[in-house]
């Protein structure tokens, strides 16, 4: 069987957690393919509202196996917590969540850099969430990582120490106020590979073979946005792994000819946390009223989400990187009672107008060029077919299937699993 994959489009947060609920049920295998605890996932059904961060959005599912891809990172301590959180549910991990012996390990270190490495620039910084993910990707592709396989070696913590030893040297090359304690953290570090030695380390990409083989059928699960991926992303603010959808065939070991679809999802606005460019950003009332609206809030920080209008110049970029052959709205909710919409629909670059996102968007260079729709004031988060939405809304997506040239498959009214309408 074929793999599909899902995505989110813009910078994040866009209900990737939720919409993989959502499909669950259609698959076998949910397998997330990168990034690591940056990510929090959100999921609410049955008066649970729960925030995933390095474990699959399946994992509710008993009858759903959830795999952790050797794209992702894994920072034991914060997953021992995540185990913990999901006690009350009696999950079988054993059985249904397996992990990866080629995931690379986040160690105590790797945060210590990345908050090193965050002060040292200043204003300059990434607004990264400190989870030590770009000093993680760093030592796997520097090749001195250490690896989930590297836990069932009698040597390990000696590749540890030398690490650990060098990453010290590092934290005092930056020169900046960071203050720790390394053998506190140990402690809780070492005490959480113990539990996380419990779960299944698997081969997973043969696993997943075989499963493709038997007739599975596999959803590869994305973290972040396509305009946070290392390549393709907003660059220098973006994360440390590429969360487009070749991703997923080096995430998790899937060959591009045996992706089917690919899910592409985005809110009906755009958000964004941390640092960098971000050109339909609202300054003014009308932002603050999305941000309100939208309970726009970091799932794993509490940072506040910064809001502004579509940005289609940058989602038919992410269509386009990714393949997209289904998108799904999120949010669309959120935007009742704007009495009119805006909607990017190409930039000002440098006094041209251009329809491709260019190299640099910061905003010295890029000017929004909009167009306004009408808004609708009824409150959809109690529908439940596409026949009750407001003439406003179809306009809306109408438009929006017409620019992406990509059908619009899913249209989610709030953050509840039922709360998803079918198109
Ligand atoms: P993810 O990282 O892509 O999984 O998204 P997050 O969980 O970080 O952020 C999405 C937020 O929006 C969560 O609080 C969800 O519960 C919520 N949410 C998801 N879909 C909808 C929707 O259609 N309407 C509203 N109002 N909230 C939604
Ligand atoms: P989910 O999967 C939104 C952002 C951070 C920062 C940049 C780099 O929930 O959509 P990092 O910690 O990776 O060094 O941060 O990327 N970022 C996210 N923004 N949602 C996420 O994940 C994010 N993961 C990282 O805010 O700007
Ligand atoms: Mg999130």
């Amino acid at each position: 069987m074929a793999v599909d994959l899902l995505l989110g489009l813009q910078w994040g947060d866009e209900g990737k957690g939720k919409i993989v609920d959502v499909l669950t049920s259609n698959y076998n295998i949910i397998a997330r393919f990168q990034g690591g605890p940056n990510a929090g996932h959100t999921l609410e059904f049955d008066g649970i509202k729960h925030v995933l961060r390095t474990i699959p959005s399946g994992i509710f599912h008993e009858e759903s196996i959830n795999v952790i891809g050797n794209g992702v990172v894994i920072d034991p301590v914060v997953f021992v917590k995540e185990l913990e959180g999901l006690d009350k549910y009696n999950l079988d991990y054993k059985k249904n969540l397996i992990i990866s012996r080629k995931a690379h390990i986040i160690l105590p270190t790797h945060r210590l850099l990345d908050a090193a490495s965050e002060a040292s620039k200043g204003k300059a910084k990434i607004g990264s969430t400190l989870k030590g993910i770009g000093p993680t990707y760093m030592d796997k592709t520097g090749r001195n990582g250490i690896r989930i396989g590297d836990l069932e070696l009698e040597n390990w913590q000696d590749k540890y120490r030398a690490l650990a030893n060098k990453h010290e040297a590092m934290i005092d090359f930056y020169n900046v106020d960071v203050q720790y304690d390394l053998a506190d953290l140990e402690a809780e570090f070492f005490a959480a590979v113990e539990t996380l030695k419990r779960l299944t380390f698997i081969d997973s990409e043969e696993y997943l073979h075989q499963a493709q083989k038997n007739g599975k059928t596999i959803l590869a699960e994305g973290a972040q946005g396509s305009l946070l991926d290392i390549d393709f992303g907003t660059y220098p603010f973006v994360t440390s792994s590429n969360t487009t959808a070749a991703g997923a065939c080096t995430g998790l070991g899937v060959a591009p000819n045996k992706v089917n679809e690919v899910f592409g999802i985005f809110k009906a606005y755009t958000t964004r946390v941390g640092s960098g460019p971000f050109p339909t950003e609202l300054f003014d009332e009308t932002g603050l009223k999305m941000a309100k609206i939208g309970n726009e809030f970091g799932a794993v920080t509490g940072r506040p989400r910064r809001c502004g209008w579509l940005d289609l110049v940058a989602l038919k970029y992410a269509v386009q990187v990714n393949g997209v052959t289904q998108l799904m709205m999120m949010k669309g909710d959120v935007l009742s009672g704007f009495p009119k919409l805006k909607v990017c629909t190409a930039y000002n670059y440098k006094g041209e107008q251009i329809n491709h996102l260019p190299y640099n968007i910061e905003a010295e260079n890029v000017t929004p060029i909009y167009t306004e729709m009408e808004g609708w004031k009824e409150d959809l988060t109690e529908m439940t077919e596409v026949s009750q939405f407001p003439k406003a809304l179809n306009a809306y997506i109408d438009f929006l299937e017409k620019e992406l040239e990509v059908p619009i498959k899913i249209v989610s009214v709030g953050p509840d699993r039922k709360q998803t309408i079918h198109r």
